[in-house]
């Protein structure tokens, strides 16, 4: 480790940032003020109101689906989806049981975890699929094989890593291959588009069952909420009533199925409402955050976050990078923490991320991927070779099992993205990632 970060040689002539450079914050832009402020001065402050129905209409004609549903966070519409799902497959559930009881669902792995709880809360059993080094997304070959493997399964959740589509082509023929439904997780990918069947189209409306969130570190924000997207007017309306404790039609409180208290408010509604004419502007601007990255650490040896550039464009919501194995210094991690020693020439994201930290700029490491989480240790992995746990054998030296989720964790790490970093503040984001390098 190299002690007092800022006093030290490698950083001489840096000084900390006044301001915190954050990862991704909120930008506020004004309008959104107007909004909550006539929600407020109307009196139409709880679940029912013009914002949110003005924002269902906006981000549906956006997305280009028939019907969005606001809800109260992206996990909310992504729980609400995968029980659709799951009701949709195997009926419904009693009271007190998940609609997935003892089935598995095929999830990314390099998500983040609220992507794929959804299967817990409904008492299934995630199986996750590794990753592509092509665009960090779930990986169709592995997926390929986790049919073979299980064959069954009739349920898969796609996320979009970073803001960047993953091979939906490939996964969609996969999945109606074996009739399996898919649960798509556009959360981060608000304004990314995908060449579907040579057509560009949103994210969110890829899968079976779409979701979007406006959490406070996404490309826009209701200062939280979330969006089921959907074309099916029976799926749109079970949403709605399920997120407002599914109440039948009787003079009195009246249930036939578990209900939830799900559904946005007219005031998070006026945020969301507020930003939406700054989406393009947003992507513009972390677009615009990647290629300088990208262009400033062309003679390091690392990698930004990749993506088909045929196929798909990103929203560019974090900008990342891997270094190159051959580049990476000593570096090694717990469970909780991580020790790294500097190594002329090299770096480590450990190394990196306190840097920046010690100046006072935001980084993350990577995601790291739900097959190695504690919580989900016992849960089947899939890579493209087969089965993902227990490839070595302590009687036969060799035998190669290639974890692109576990390489990706271990060499990358997620650069400050904040669309409100000037570019000199950029540079110096750079320049003190290139003295790790030193
Ligand atoms: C991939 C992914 N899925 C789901 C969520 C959950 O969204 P929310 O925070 O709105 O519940 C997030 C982020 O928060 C996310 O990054």
């Amino acid at each position: 480790m190299i002690d007092n970060l800022t006093n030290n040689a490698l950083f001489d002539g840096i000084k900390p940032f006044e301001k915190k450079i954050w990862l991704s914050s909120p930008t506020m832009h004004g309008e959104e003020q107007k909004w909550v402020n006539e929600a407020i001065k109307t009196n139409w402050v709880s679940t029912v109101g013009t914002n949110i129905n003005e924002t269902e209409k906006g981000i549906a004609n956006y997305i280009g689906c028939e019907y969005a549903v606001a809800l109260s966070t992206g996990t909310a519409a992504l729980h609400l989806a995968t029980k659709l799902a799951g009701e949709q497959l195997y009926g419904q559930a009693r009271a007190n049981r998940g609609t997935l009881e003892s089935k598995k669902v095929f999830c990314s792995d390099m998500t983040f975890d609220a992507s794929i709880n959804p299967v817990a809360y409904e008492n299934g059993e995630a199986v996750f699929i590794d990753t592509e080094q092509d665009t960090w997304n779930m990986d169709p070959e592995a997926l390929e094989k986790a049919f073979e493997i299980y064959p069954d399964v009739k349920l898969v959740v796609v996320a979009h890593l970073y803001g960047t589509p993953a091979k939906m082509s490939e996964i969609k023929r996969i999945c109606d291959a074996h009739s399996a439904l898919i649960v798509e997780d556009a959360a981060e990918s608000l304004g990314a588009k995908y060449r579907l069947d040579g057509k560009w189209v949103e994210t969110g409306t890829l899968g079976d069952y779409n979701c979007i969130s406006f959490n406070g570190n996404k490309i826009i924000t209701g200062s939280a909420g979330g969006m089921f997207l959907t074309n099916s007017k029976d799926d749109a309306d079970k949403v709605r009533k399920w997120s407002t404790q599914s109440r039948e039609a009787a003079p009195w409180y009246q249930h036939e199925e578990i209900g939830y208290n799900y559904r946005m408010s007219n005031i998070v509604a006026g945020v969301v409402r507020g930003q939406m004419p700054h989406l393009e502007e947003h992507i513009s601007q972390k677009k615009a955050i990647w290629e300088r990255y990208k262009e400033g650490f062309k003679d390091l040896p690392v990698k930004m976050n990749p993506w088909d550039e045929k196929n798909s464009k990103p929203n560019f919501w974090l900008s990342c990078m891997t270094i190159n194995e051959d580049a990476m210094a000593p570096f090694v991690r717990g469970e909780k923490d991580e020790l790294w020693i500097h190594e002329a020439g090299k770096s480590s994201p450990g190394e990196i991320l306190a840097a920046l930290g010690a100046f006072n700029a935001e980084g993350r490491p990577i995601w790291k991927p739900m097959h190695m989480q504690p919580i989900y240790r016992n849960n089947a992995f899939v890579i493209k070779e087969g089965n993902g746990r227990g490839q070595t054998n302590a009687y036969i030296t060799g035998g190669k099992c290639e974890d692109v989720g576990a390489d990706v964790f271990r060499r990358g790490l997620c650069l400050p993205s904040d669309n409100k970093m000037t570019v000199e503040e950029q540079e110096i984001v750079i320049e003190i990632v290139r003295r790790c390098f030193r």
